[in-house]
């Protein structure tokens, strides 16, 4: 493979055409859909570096360790000479170069990965990435919507005999009565599932929430949320951003909790997109973007309320994100 060339696969779930309708939709329904936060190279390159400022992983001593941990529990588990590796919402696929540098004193080897994800831009860094440490490695970066990609897998020819597929950091921008149905399809019953969440810290899950909401509460954030309603042409003088702790009214009887943003409108905005003329009026609240926390109690209810079962996880040390690893329970 020339080092000037990328292959990339755009899923139809990725055409210009849906992509289109489901923008234009977000302001009409005034909920931004989460892609959109990732949809121009710039966004993304703006959570990245969020990422590098917020994201528990980076924040936690503990990082390394835990994942270090878990990666080696994981390539034990999977006890297969030969596997793919799936990463489905892969950002800048850093933990998935973590897991391929940890067989070096193995006999198991990858021979297939797959770095999936809505932007383009992340898929081709997580490719660039690893590319650049593991030059011989069949990569196939994938550009799709999980939502609407229930075909993805069929895309995917096995190279060895397991599959291994990482979700990191997804479960929180989705609902998981929404994603956790889809991602039991991607399992077949001899591969292995990597889970991350990120966690309500301490005993007290109020107040574990509060805890962690300067963690998006903050003026990077602002500006990454701000970006999709810039591009139509919205400004800060338009409206406010306000970040709050919700339940989730989709789901009153669980105790899940969210951490969302909103932006009221201030004065009358008219957006023309793509040939729609839409109003908002203030005082109107357009929901930018939510983040579920969990605690480890609550990602094993819900991920064997949806027919994964968890055989091992681990915990950072300040308790803000948890590892899981899992596997499809097979009646
Ligand atoms: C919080 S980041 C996690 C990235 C990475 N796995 C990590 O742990 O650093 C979420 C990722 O999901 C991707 N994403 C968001 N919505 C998606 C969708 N509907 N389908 C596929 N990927 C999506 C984003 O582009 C982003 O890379």
């Amino acid at each position: 493979m020339a080092s000037h060339i990328e292959q990339v696969y755009f899923h139809a779930s990725q055409f210009p055409d849906r992509v289109t309708h489901e923008y234009t939709e977000s302001f009409i329904r005034r909920c931004i859909n989460h892609k959109f936060h990732y949809h121009t190279t710039r966004q993304s390159q703006q959570w990245l570096n969020l990422h590098n400022t917020y994201s528990p992983t980076q924040q936690s001593q503990g990082y390394h360790r835990a994942y270090e941990q878990c990666l080696h529990a994981t390539l034990d588990t999977l006890r297969q000479d030969r596997f793919d590796l799936i990463s489905l919402g892969c950002g800048g696929g850093e933990k998935e170069v973590l897991l391929h540098s940890l067989l070096a004193d193995r006999k198991a080897s990858m021979v297939n990965y797959y770095p999936v994800d809505v932007s383009h831009a992340l898929a081709i860094t997580a490719t660039r990435t690893m590319r650049r440490e593991y030059p011989d490695l069949h990569i196939q970066p994938m550009v799709c919507d999980l939502l609407h990609a229930d075909d993805l897998i069929s895309y995917m020819p096995r190279g060895g005999t397991a599959r291994l597929i990482t979700f990191f950091g997804m479960i929180p921008n989705f609902t998981p009565a929404t994603i956790l149905p889809i991602l039991n399809q991607f399992l077949s019953s001899e591969d292995l599932l990597l889970f991350s969440a990120n966690l309500a810290p301490g005993d007290s899950y109020t107040l574990g929430m509060e805890a962690v909401l300067p963690q998006y509460d903050n003026l990077p954030t602002r500006e990454w949320l701000m970006s999709v309603l810039r591009d139509v042409g919205i400004s800060k003088l338009d409206g406010d951003i306000t970040v709050t702790i919700n339940s989730d009214s989709a789901q009153p009887d669980t105790t899940l909790k969210k951490i969302a943003a909103y932006f009221t409108v201030r004065q009358p905005v008219r957006l023309a997109i793509n040939d729609q003329v839409i109003d908002w009026q203030p005082g109107e609240r357009v929901q930018l973007f939510f983040s579920y926390r969990y605690t480890t109690p609550l990602v094993k209810e819900y991920l064997d309320q949806h027919g994964i079962e968890v055989l091992n996880n681990w915990e950072f040390n300040n308790q803000e994100e948890g590892l899981y690893l899992c596997r499809k329970i097979c009646n």
